[in-house]
């Protein structure tokens, strides 16, 4: 069985990647309702993974015999100034996601749980690469903010943002990614 402590720390983060994955479709029909069909696919494609690393924990959890709460999420933010502003609070998201990561990484050691810190590791990883991607966007549409076709273009020209590095990653509940 994992620590006690990892178990509730980690029904905490359940909650918090499943207010991450609605936050992102928000941001996500923000730019759709606006026509601009790029940065909606993004943003509907990370609200997608982020309810993935949501699943992700509750199958850990299964998997050890611990006890699942799927949670109430927090309401998301809906309503932004400019194209810019989505962007900033995404980053931020995943910043704070970030620190949660660590928190949970540190409870697994602390509780000399290690396995649950092995599969903590994953999440490590795969944030680095999020926060990276956030603020290579919010570079992007800060220099693009008064031409956002120029953004549209640079979506459909470059590959972006990818998807989860699969290699490794956790089972997901469910048996989606
Ligand atoms: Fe699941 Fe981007 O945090």
């Amino acid at each position: 069985m994992p620590a006690p402590a990892f178990v509730d720390a980690l029904n905490e983060q359940i909650a918090n990647e499943f207010a991450a994955s609605q936050q992102y479709v928000a941001v996500a029909v923000h730019y759709d309702a606006d026509t601009l069909p790029r940065l909606a696919a993004f943003f509907y494609r990370q609200a997608v993974e982020e309810r993935g690393h949501a699943l992700k924990m509750v199958q850990y959890l299964m998997d050890q015999d611990a006890e699942v709460v799927i949670p109430a999420v927090a309401a998301p933010r809906n309503g932004f100034a400019d194209i810019v502003e989505p962007i900033q609070l995404a980053l931020e998201q995943e910043k704070q996601v970030t620190q949660q990561i660590e928190r949970l990484a540190k409870v697994a050691r602390e509780a000399g749980d290690y396995q649950s810190e092995q599969f903590i590791q994953w999440f490590l990883k795969e944030q680095v690469e999020e926060v990276a991607t956030m603020s290579d966007l919010l570079t992007t549409v800060t220099r693009a903010k008064e031409n956002p076709l120029w953004v549209e273009e640079f979506l459909a020209r470059e590959s972006f943002g990818g998807e989860d590095d699969e290699a490794g990653a956790p089972p997901t509940a469910g048996g989606d990614r």
